[in-house]
């Protein structure tokens, strides 16, 4: 008797369990989107306010709607504004679980991630936000999530992945094209003589377009072929879409169970509708469509091999439109800002990279003169494939330098990436950069004072457009001549954004473990504690403005022994008033009646390199300061060339230096 009660409770037990089991794989997570180089909000500002709002309205909205569930809102105004973004996975007919994840979801994202731009995968969810806008905008950034790993291997891969791939390009036409499923497809396949399943499931986000949605499917399937296809199991989730297959049936199928049929190699299960509804579904120009369905109409007869070339045909299509790409590590980007450029092109407008179109060897790799069909000159920087620049700072630098658009920052035309090669092409800069000109005997007697004031204004409205004049504070890092480049008319132009960071309007110091940069240059604090903000850039600008004006470098600066370095040099002349001495005797000549001019960018430049961050003005005031004769500049301090000395800086006190920013407050643009 007992023992029934005991088997009955161990059975209620069990049974209470596997409930528990299978409503916590119902919340399975399954990666987060987290990136760093993003602003991070602080807790208790009215952006986080405003994001604790949005992640309640969005669940609220969610559970309102009644179709399909997903929501898209914001919250806020300006600076603060929050967009968010919930979708719930298309076979959810629940209201209550859809809000139940989202909220899940939400409250995990929080937690688990303070940037100001996230996002977060749930098997049943997905939810993101973000401080800029961007709702229909279609960017892939694939991820792959660590399960598949722990997935098993197929006995027979080749099979199995002919198998996979037939049923998620049906889906992923399905999805995208056909509006009736509303950008989600399921559906089963048999794989095996022993009629085994493969159960695939494809979907995107509402807000983007047919063709952003295939193509998004089509890098998603392209990955989930390279990790998984000789798996049991695989998911791959990007922003605007994710795509999963199981041998299980994982999700509910019972309102259209639909069950594919592997054509067989005969080609007889294959109509001429479905190549017109394959090739020309990935195309939205009307036009094209036409011409290309009377190229398959043309194509009728040879069916067996068309068979093979038209489902080729349409993974090309979807997955090799202009902006996006795929990395060797199997990562893909997408940027719409950006031009991907093929690698033939390149090596046709470099002579293969020859020797001969060398202008430089870094690095990173080497850089290229080459031409492009239409004429137009450009620059090469192939990255070498034992570069330090990872796909991480490659990446960094085409999203972050696609979108700045200044006078005085050299534009990116495009880039490469096709198997190992990584290349970024910019606009062709003819007279190189800035450290050839002012460190080299033959070139330097061209740069008279007036065209080396322009140089110095344009760094220095280069920066300021970096760290004040667009919404994020851009940190560039790694400033120094060799990465200002001269155009034909010898005005600035700064370049390099492989180390660039971005910060947020209230943001003002970050740390990081991994300091990257160049000796010399790089501003005491960042150099030995790691501690970034926009006063370091501040410090390399003022090296950099005394080296243009020495016409010597501060490394390999061994004037004297009182002067170990170039600012030493420059500190102890200027304290014994001979701060003319300074300055290249061949700049002088040129310079007669500007020698006030010359002295008051000495001065703006030891301003610049002093040691305590906040003792440095900001690029604004030295914009201004250059502009203005008249305005009295403070004393400097004493620069930092003094190794072992070190000043700590606090960095939430950099905030409420009203005491030390004073001398500064009264100065700014216009
Ligand atoms: C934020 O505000 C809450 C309630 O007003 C308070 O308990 C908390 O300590 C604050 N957190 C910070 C970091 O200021
Ligand atoms: C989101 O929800 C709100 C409130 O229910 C609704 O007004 C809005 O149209 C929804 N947006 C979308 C894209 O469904
Ligand atoms: C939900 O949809 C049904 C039928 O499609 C409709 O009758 C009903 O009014 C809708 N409810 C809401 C809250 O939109
Ligand atoms: C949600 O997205 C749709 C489609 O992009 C857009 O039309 C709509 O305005 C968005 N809703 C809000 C509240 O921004
Ligand atoms: C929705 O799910 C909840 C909890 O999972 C359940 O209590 C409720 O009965 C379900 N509603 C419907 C209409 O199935
Ligand atoms: C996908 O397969 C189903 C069933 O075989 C078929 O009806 C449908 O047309 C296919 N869709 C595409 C886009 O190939
Ligand atoms: C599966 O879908 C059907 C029809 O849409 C619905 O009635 C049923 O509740 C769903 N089951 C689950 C577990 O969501």
């Amino acid at each position: 008797m007992d023992k029934d009660k005991m088997s009955s409770t161990m059975i209620m037990l069990i049974i209470i369990l596997m409930l528990h089991v299978v409503s916590c794989t119902d919340h399975l997570i399954i990666d987060t989107y987290c990136p760093d180089n993003f602003p991070f909000y602080t807790s208790n500002t009215s952006f986080h306010k405003n994001l604790k709002l949005l992640m309640e309205t969005l669940s609220s909205n969610i559970a309102a709607s009644n179709t399909s569930y997903f929501n898209n809102t914001s919250i806020g105004q300006g600076l603060d504004k929050v967009y968010g973004q919930a979708l719930c996975r298309g076979d959810i007919t629940n209201s209550t679980v859809c809000k139940e994840c989202i909220e899940k979801a939400s409250k995990d994202l929080m937690n688990r991630c303070k940037s100001e731009d996230a996002m977060v995968w749930y098997e049943l969810c997905q939810v993101r936000y973000s401080f800029q806008m961007f709702f229909s905008d279609a960017v892939y950034t694939g991820k792959y999530p660590k399960q598949n790993d722990l997935e098993k291997r197929v006995s027979d891969p080749t099979s199995f992945q002919q198998v996979l791939t037939y049923l998620m390009n049906n889906l992923s036409n399905e999805a995208a094209f056909n509006p009736a499923k509303n950008m989600f497809a399921t559906a089963e396949i048999e794989f095996s003589a022993k009629k085994e399943r493969i159960y695939g499931l494809v979907e995107c986000t509402k807000d983007v377009s047919e063709t952003d949605c295939g193509s998004c499917l089509s890098s998603a399937v392209t990955e989930l072929n390279a990790c998984c296809s000789y798996r049991e199991g695989g998911i791959i989730v990007s922003r605007n879409c994710n795509v999963r297959f199981d041998l299980f049936q994982f999700f509910n199928a019972s309102s259209a169970a639909s069950l594919l049929i592997f054509p067989t190699s005969k080609g007889g299960k294959w109509k001429p509708w479905m190549y017109v509804l394959t090739i020309c579904g990935s195309i939205s120009i009307l036009a094209v469509l036409i011409g290309l369905c009377t190229a398959c109409r043309r194509q009728k007869n040879d069916r067996d091999k068309d068979e093979e070339r038209s489902e080729r045909m349409l993974f090309q299509e979807l997955s090799s439109p202009k902006n996006v790409a795929i990395t060797q590590e199997g990562e893909l980007i997408s940027s719409d800002q950006l031009l991907f450029m093929t690698l033939a092109t390149i090596k046709a407008g470099t002579d293969d990279f020859s020797n001969t179109n060398k202008l430089g060897q870094g690095g990173f790799g080497a850089v290229y003169k080459g031409v492009l069909p239409d004429g137009n000159e450009i620059a090469v920087k192939r990255l070498s494939k034992k570069s330090w620049q990872g796909i991480e700072e490659f990446k960094n630098e085409i999203i972050l330098i696609a979108k700045l658009q200044h006078k005085n920052l050299v534009k990116l035309l495009g880039c490469v990436l096709e198997g190992e090669e990584k290349i970024l092409v910019y606009e062709f800069m003819s007279n190189r950069s800035l450290d050839q000109f002012i460190f080299d005997p033959n070139k330097r007697p061209k740069l008279d004072w007036k065209t080396c004031y322009g140089i110095i204004g344009g760094i220095a409205r280069g920066l300021l457009y970096l760290h004040e004049e667009s919404r994020l504070k851009i940190i560039h890092r790694d400033l120094k001549p060799n990465n200002v480049l001269l155009d034909h008319e010898l005005v600035a132009k700064i370049s390099d954004f492989g180390m660039a960071r971005m910060f947020s309007e209230n943001q003002n110091t970050a740390n990081t473990k991994r300091v990257v940069g160049t000796h010399g240059y790089m501003a005491p604090e960042y150099a030995m504690e790691g501690l970034f903000s926009v006063k370091s850039d501040v410090f390399s600008f003022g090296v950099i403005m005394l080296e243009i004006i020495s016409g010597k470098r501060n490394g390999g600066f061994y004037l004297t022994e009182l002067a170990p370095t170039l600012l030493a040099y420059a500190w102890k002349l200027w304290n014994e008033g001979k701060g003319l001495e300074f300055a290249d005797p061949i700049l002088l000549e040129s310079c007669l009646d500007y020698e006030s001019e010359v002295l008051r960018c000495i001065h703006i430049g030891l301003l610049c390199v002093q040691e305590d961050p906040q003792h440095r003005p900001t690029m604004s005031n030295v914009v201004v300061l250059l502009g203005s004769e008249s305005m009295v500049l403070p004393q400097p301090r004493q620069p930092a060339f003094s190794s072992g000395k070190m000043i700590r800086v606090d960095p939430s006190a950099s905030t409420n230096c009203s005491l030390n920013d004073s001398i500064w407050s009264n100065i700014s643009p216009r």
